[in-house]
């Protein structure tokens, strides 16, 4: 498509007498896309049926004579106080009871009937009518689902749809009572009529029902995302539709959405205004990258990059001359084939007035305009050779929404949080440049020389079996602590020790354990000892050997991680947290085992990775700090920007090639 840079734009902000100044310095910089309109409901459709879509079709055409093209966005995450005033219960409602109102953005219940008629008319209207605009290339359905809807929506409509949800998937309500144990606490229904949302309880909660209410609470709004996008694929068949992810963020299960979309989007703010440090960790960051390439398997676009200060009543730090660019460069590392930066210009008024973008509130070219110029002249024309090209990791970690419900309902540990615990491996793997794919639990993993497979705890035969087949035929897999605890409906496993049939593939049983709160645990790998956190599991070796052991509790000497020959691979179990530094070790160790390879070896701060296609390899390297770097590469390429091989400026960000077969 050759479409890279872009910016966020919000011309309604904006006298119309300013729209050719915006547009020229956009065209000066480099900009090839907008997104607009995705909050712009009222401007609409001010009065029910009065469209007004002349202001944008204006907007439009002005940016395409500038040869810059429009992703148009639906505005259902604002509807407007003319249909709150008509149809007031279309406002969610919280675990207390409580309406929340219109003020703000996000009040809306996404599976009221009334709401999904307002959206209908909407959205018919908005797609006909844009349909075969010359500037419109495709749509974003509704802005960042799942944002703020964290404990919405207990109404009578979601409560139906509930009950709806639950009778397809068990039938009858004795097989819902099994599934969810309602023996427990005298919990039992005699018809799915009485099973209400989840409203704040006395106290306590059914695990197995919470299960069932997250994981239909995705499933309603990848509903509400298709109820659009029919629509949308109907009236404009030649548009792309995508919709912009939130990195890790669970509410809704972006594998699944993924699948109604051309491509996946994702907003990215690694500076935060809620955020205690100057900016995320730079293996997060990239975590979030690898992680949104795994939802549709293929290369995505930013919708939505860190442009300056983040801030809505309070402020985050100033990005370093360079750290947009850099941090830019790194989505497109990771598969970004799109960066569209928020916002073109910071606005003067409403909730997010402190939220910069590429023009401050005067809209006069600074600092981050020319830099963001320099960077779009500098790297557009390559992103063209490498447009759909996609790392090639040898190392894949298992990624999944169920097992991470599961721990938030239980967390076993008061502060095991199952996405920060896959990290904590990704950032090995990111310490020695190795790229990581994250994978679904019921992917082909054959391509993988390694599999980290954490926290598996909610297990069925088919996934053990799963797991075994791949070990069998030589692959190299890593289980750690609470795998094989609990069966698919959230309920403990009783037929075996832990961890089940995972047990005979680990060569181990584990007949108990220890969750270790605060207190932290050491442990003994090769010569040295190590901090250990959160959990021990007390393992007895059936097949499997030791390869390090506690050396505290009364279950010292015993193994804490263990490895087990299993027909052409390994598999090896980790029954704790490893701290950072164990982890490191244990990671240097299982890839030296699996024969995977580095990229190369750097300072502290650079960042090494890869996209392929064709037999075509593009190298980059990221220095993210504001200090000179030296790194050194495994393998011969050659350098098509940068200076200096081998050597980083501050910030700089150098990008190289290789034919596979050579030069
Ligand atoms: C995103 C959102 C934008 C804007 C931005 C800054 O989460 O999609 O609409 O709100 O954050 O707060
Ligand atoms: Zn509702």
């Amino acid at each position: 498509m050759g479409i890279h840079f872009g910016v966020d734009y919000y011309p309604e902000h904006w006298p119309r007498e300013r729209w050719e100044t915006d547009t020229e310095l956009m065209q000066e910089m480099g900009v090839q896309v907008v997104r607009m309109a995705e909050f712009s409901w009222f401007k609409m459709e001010p009065r029910e049926g009065e469209f007004h879509f002349e202001w944008l079709e204006e907007a439009i055409a002005l940016l395409d004579k500038h040869g810059i093209k429009t992703i148009l966005g639906t505005p259902t995450a604002a509807p407007p106080a003319w249909i709150i005033e008509k149809n007031p219960e279309i406002q969610p409602i919280d675990t207390q009871g409580r309406v929340r109102h219109f003020g703000g953005r996000h009040h809306d219940c996404q599976s009221n009937p009334t709401y999904r008629a307002h959206i209908k008319r909407f959205v018919t209207h908005m797609s006909q009518r844009f349909a075969n605009n010359p500037g419109v290339i495709g749509w974003q359905i509704d802005n960042e689902l799942g944002n703020s809807h964290g404990d919405l929506c207990m109404c009578d409509s979601c409560k139906a749809r509930f009950q709806q949800w639950l009778e397809k998937k068990y039938g009858d309500i004795e097989t819902l009572n099994d599934a969810w144990g309602t023996a427990f606490w005298s919990q039992g229904y005699n018809t799915f009529s009485q099973i209400s949302t989840p409203l704040i309880t006395a106290v306590g909660e059914n695990p197995s029902a919470m299960l069932d209410w997250k994981c239909f609470c995705s499933d309603l709004i990848v509903d509400f995302a298709k109820w659009q996008a029919d629509i949308i694929r109907e009236n404009c068949p030649n548009h792309f539709i995508t919709h912009n992810y939130m990195c890790f963020d669970d509410k809704v299960n972006y594998y699944d959405l993924g699948e109604l979309l051309d491509f996946v989007s994702n907003d990215i703010y690694p500076a935060g205004y809620w955020q205690e440090q100057p900016h995320q960790p730079d293996s997060d960051i990239a975590a979030s990258h690898d992680v949104v390439r795994s939802y549709k398997k293929k290369p995505f676009w930013i919708m939505e990059q860190q442009a300056g200060i983040a801030g809505w009543g309070t402020m985050a730090r100033a990005l370093d001359p360079g750290q947009m660019s850099v941090w830019a460069m790194q989505s497109v590392a990771h598969g970004a084939d799109a960066v569209v930066f928020f916002r073109w210009r910071a606005c003067a008024m409403g909730t997010e007035q402190y939220w910069h973008g590429i023009l401050g509130h005067s809209g006069r070219p600074g600092r981050t305009y020319e830099e963001a110029k320099k960077l779009i002249h500098t790297f557009a024309p390559h992103m063209d050779e490498f447009e759909g090209a996609m790392p090639k990791p040898e190392v894949a970690i298992v990624h999944s929404f169920r097992q991470n419900y599961a721990f938030q309902i239980q967390p076993n540990h008061p502060d095991l949080r199952y996405v920060e615990h896959l990290k904590k491996y990704y950032k090995a793997f990111y310490d020695k440049k190795i790229p990581v794919d994250f994978v679904q639990d019921s992917d082909d993993l054959s391509q993988y020389k390694l599999v980290i497979a954490p926290l598996q705890y909610l297990m069925t035969p088919e996934l053990e079996q799963h797991y075994i087949d791949y070990v069998e035929a030589g692959g190299h897999l890593v289980l750690d602590m609470r795998a094989g605890v609990k069966d698919a409906n959230n309920i403990c496993m009783t037929d075996r020790e832990l961890p089940g049939r995972l047990g005979d593939l680990c060569g181990i049983e584990i007949p108990e354990y220890d969750c270790l709160f605060s207190k932290e645990c050491q442990v003994l790998f090769g010569k040295r000892e190590y901090p250990v956190s959160k959990w021990a599991d007390i393992i007895t070796l059936t097949d499997a050997k030791m390869i390090a052991e506690y050396t505290t509790s009364f279950y010292k000497q015993t193994p804490a991680v263990t490895e087990n020959a299993y027909g052409q691979g390994k598999a090896w179990y980790v029954g704790t947290q490893p701290g950072a530094e164990l982890m490191d070790e244990l990671v240097e160790y299982f890839t030296q085992e699996s024969d995977v390879e580095r990229l190369g070896t750097a300072q502290d701060g650079v960042e090494l990775m890869t996209r392929e296609s064709d037999g075509q390899v593009w190298l980059f390297v990221i220095n993210h700090t504001n200090e000179e770097k030296v790194y050194h590469l495994n393998d011969t390429y050659r350098l098509l920007e940068g200076e200096r091989e081998e050597y980083l400026k501050p910030y700089e960000v150098q990008l190289f090639v290789k034919n596979k077969y050579g030069h």
